[in-house]
């Protein structure tokens, strides 16, 4: 088999369960943490040298959004300084420049996550809007009354939302799995028991925002196609974190979000398969969607085009796609591999304590932890912390449903990144003893 390895995969044994494929043949595998291992490149990030309160700031919000490389910087400051033209209007030479620079950076995304053609991606302003326009697009079509819906309890509202307005327009039923006994993951059996000829979708997070788990995409993917329904997969917290293959996977769209990927706010991609954006819709009408414009109708442009009505977020795309190349050269598997291992330590010092309560599975998790500490509430802790100069975040993640699940308003958040250390999540243990002190509550070691 081309592909063993996959997160939970140690030593070549398929698990159904725990499979987020690599690309090509280098398997990644969940490592203990090797305490006092260097941060990657953290000197890229101009930002992250300054004090907040006083102390050293420690940015534990990445999953929120991730900071950015001088390289994506200078990206957009060149562009405003260089090339700032619109694109595929002009016949001047700043358009054609302006215009090379934002379709070099959809070749660049197209590799990144190994696209077949580059006119699969779609550029949009957010991962919301990439949602949106497959359950307005693809669901005008496609989708009817009694049709149903598969979704997880545990999607971002963003994955939710957007299912909702389909579902009243057209008379569509979600369905939702959920989490399974230990409240750490989706339930695989319930969601094969709602698979049925009715279902004619299903969207699904790769990696929780607040579980930290790594849905067993590749099992969901082939079980929805085997009833013939199609696969959105929501990878705004897997894109930025490890290698994700939409070909080895076999989705039909995913999403993603630049800004959480070292790239500029503002600008998100979808990527669909060719044969299926084709046979779609226009979203949103406006100019560069057209062929030709009548009084009573027009044709549209073809992909992606189709699909990116008026000007676009230029500057922004290009930011992207000098993230995309920054990443690259780090690689996505060292990444993966040291986050794996900064996790394994963050999550193991939260662990130390008798009155933390961490969300999701306590292993094969993503580098952030979503916690509860008794009797504490999560948005005085991330005050507390802020003075300490350690940005967390508090509240309920944009995933209220999850948390109702797990019996709670909301829970406190580290989310790291590759430019983060395991000195920061000692200082953070260490906010955190002191914040919960001040606070009145306590911490005792286990
Ligand atoms: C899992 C997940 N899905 C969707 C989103 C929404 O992304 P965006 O803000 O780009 O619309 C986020 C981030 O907020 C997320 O974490
Ligand atoms: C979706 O709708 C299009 C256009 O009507 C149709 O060609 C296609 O077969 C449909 N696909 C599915 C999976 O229903
Ligand atoms: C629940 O899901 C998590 C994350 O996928 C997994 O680690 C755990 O083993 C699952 N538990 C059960 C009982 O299935
Ligand atoms: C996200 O996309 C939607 C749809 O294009 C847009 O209306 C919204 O302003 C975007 N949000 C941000 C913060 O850019």
């Amino acid at each position: 088999m081309a592909f063993v390895g996959g997160l939970g995969v140690v030593g070549g044994s398929r698990s159904p369960g725990l499979t987020c494929r690599p690309r090509r043949s280098r398997a990644i595998v969940w490592n203990v943490a090797v305490e006092g291992k260097p941060a990657i490149d953290r000197g890229a990030f101009p930002i992250l040298e300054q004090e907040i309160n006083g102390k050293p700031l420690v940015y534990f919000d990445s999953a929120a959004t991730s900071q950015k490389p001088q390289s994506v910087i200078d990206t957009l400051l060149d562009y405003y300084k260089s090339a700032n033209s619109n694109v595929h209007r002009g016949a001047h030479s700043l358009s054609a420049r302006a215009t090379d620079l934002y379709e070099g950076a959809r070749d660049d995304i197209r590799d990144f996550v190994n696209a077949e053609h580059r006119e699969e991606i779609i550029y949009t302003k957010n991962a919301s809007e990439a949602i949106n326009l497959v359950a307005v697009s693809w669901g005008s079509q496609n989708i009817s009354k009694g049709d149903e819906i598969i979704l997880t309890v545990m999607e971002h509202h963003s994955n939710l939302v957007p299912w909702q307005f389909l579902a009243e327009r057209t008379g569509a039923v979600l369905k939702f799995v959920p989490l399974n006994s230990t409240g750490s993951g989706m339930d695989m059996e319930v969601f094969h028991s709602l698979l049925s000829d009715k279902t004619k979708l299903v969207s699904c997070g790769h990696i929780s925002n607040v579980l930290g788990c790594c849905n067993p995409v590749e099992e969901i993917i082939a079980a929805a196609h085997a009833k013939g329904a199609k696969v959105v997969l929501d990878a705004c917290q897997s894109v930025p974190h490890m290698t994700v293959d939409v070909q080895a996977l076999d989705c039909d769209f995913l999403v993603a979000s630049g800004h959480k990927m070292c790239g500029p706010t503002g600008i998100g991609f979808l990527y669909g398969k060719k044969d299926i954006l084709e046979e779609m819709p226009p979203f949103m009408g406006g100019g560069e969607m057209i062929a030709d414009v009548f009084m009573e109708y027009s044709t549209y442009a073809e992909l992606p085009h189709k699909f990116e009505p008026g000007t676009p977020a230029i500057g922004e795309a290009i930011g992207l796609g000098a993230a995309v190349q920054y990443l690259n050269k780090i690689g996505m598997d060292k990444i993966h591999q040291y986050e794996t291992e900064i996790g394994e330590y963050l999550y193991k010092r939260l662990s130390e304590f008798e009155e933390v309560k961490i969300y999701g599975p306590e292993t094969q998790r993503a580098a952030l932890c979503a916690f509860q500490i008794e009797g504490i509430h999560p948005s005085d802790l991330s005050v507390m912390l802020d003075l300490e100069g350690v940005a967390i975040r508090a509240g309920n993640h944009c995933t209220q449903p999850l948390h109702t699940a797990l019996g709670e308003a909301g829970s406190a958040r580290a989310s790291l990144y590759f430019y983060n250390t395991f000195d920061e999540v000692d200082t953070f243990i260490e906010a955190l003893k002191s914040a919960v002190d001040v606070l009145g509550g306590k911490l005792t070691k286990k």
